[in-house]
């Protein structure tokens, strides 16, 4: 049984005390899920505060990224060993906006995710085409491309704890949603690719994430989907009710 995840991306949102209150409450309604795992991904400033919340409960917390660098002099940048300092179990890595508005690669990325793995901290490594692809229909080579460029420069121990994210970016705080179908399609692709080249057992235990506009009224439809194993919630997952309620789409 693969790992039903749903994880919720703040972005740059809430402040740090919004932010305390927003994961105790997560931690108080999430209390009884059982069927998936939660993930919190706050802002850098909120994680050691955070992290306060949700030790030794079932939230585990995430960071939005990290540097491509261990230390020194990278102004304003966070390394992954103060990640770990502050008890982050999973970091999000190659979200759209990074590499929309910050210029990261996939050569970027390649280096990141090795910095993270190494750290024993869990990717969660975001895919997905933007809209003119979509419409040139390129979508699958977009997301292949993804993959094969930085997940194929994994050994296949370190690609047993990635979580993949497929996120059209085209979805992403647009409200519109990609429909369960054209999601489903996306993740079978992309999980015969990571068999193509790990094999068909380990890509069968490798979670999948939709991302993009995912809200409590379409996850259960989208979840439903044999490929798709939770979400990464990024405008629903800053009110505790809707984020448990995408939680309890299983
Ligand atoms: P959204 O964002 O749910 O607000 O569309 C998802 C994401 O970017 O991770």
């Amino acid at each position: 049984m693969r790992q039903k995840i749903v994880a919720g991306n703040w972005k740059m949102n809430t402040t740090v005390p919004q932010g305390v209150e927003l994961a105790k409450e997560v931690v108080a309604l999430g209390a009884a899920l059982k069927d998936c795992k939660l993930v919190v991904a706050p802002p850098f400033t909120h994680l050691y505060a955070v992290e306060q919340v949700v030790k030794g409960t079932a939230v585990a917390l995430s960071a939005q990224n990290c540097a491509d660098h261990t230390s020194g002099a990278y102004t304003g940048e966070v390394a992954v060993d103060m990640l770990e300092s502050v008890g982050c179990e999973y970091c999000i890595l190659g979200h759209s906006e990074r590499r929309q508005y910050y210029g990261e690669t996939d050569q970027t990325l390649c280096t990141k995710i090795k910095l993270v793995l190494d750290k024993n901290i869990k990717p969660i490594f975001c895919i997905g085409e933007n809209l003119e692809e979509r419409e040139a229909g390129k979508h699958f080579q977009i997301v292949e491309d993804q993959v094969k460029n930085v997940l194929y420069t994994l050994s296949a121990e370190e690609m047993k704890k990635v979580v993949v994210a497929y996120e059209p970016v085209w979805a992403i705080g647009t409200g519109k949603t990609a429909t369960a179908e054209q999601a489903q399609e996306i993740h079978a692709c992309v999980r015969k690719c990571i068999a193509d080249k790990f094999g068909a057992e380990l890509a069968e235990e490798i979670t999948i994430l939709y991302g993009g506009s995912c809200k409590p009224s379409n996850a259960k439809e989208i979840f439903a989907q044999k490929d798709i194993d939770g979400g990464l919630i990024g405008g629903a997952a800053l009110k505790a009710a809707d984020f448990i309620a995408i939680g309890e789409s299983f």
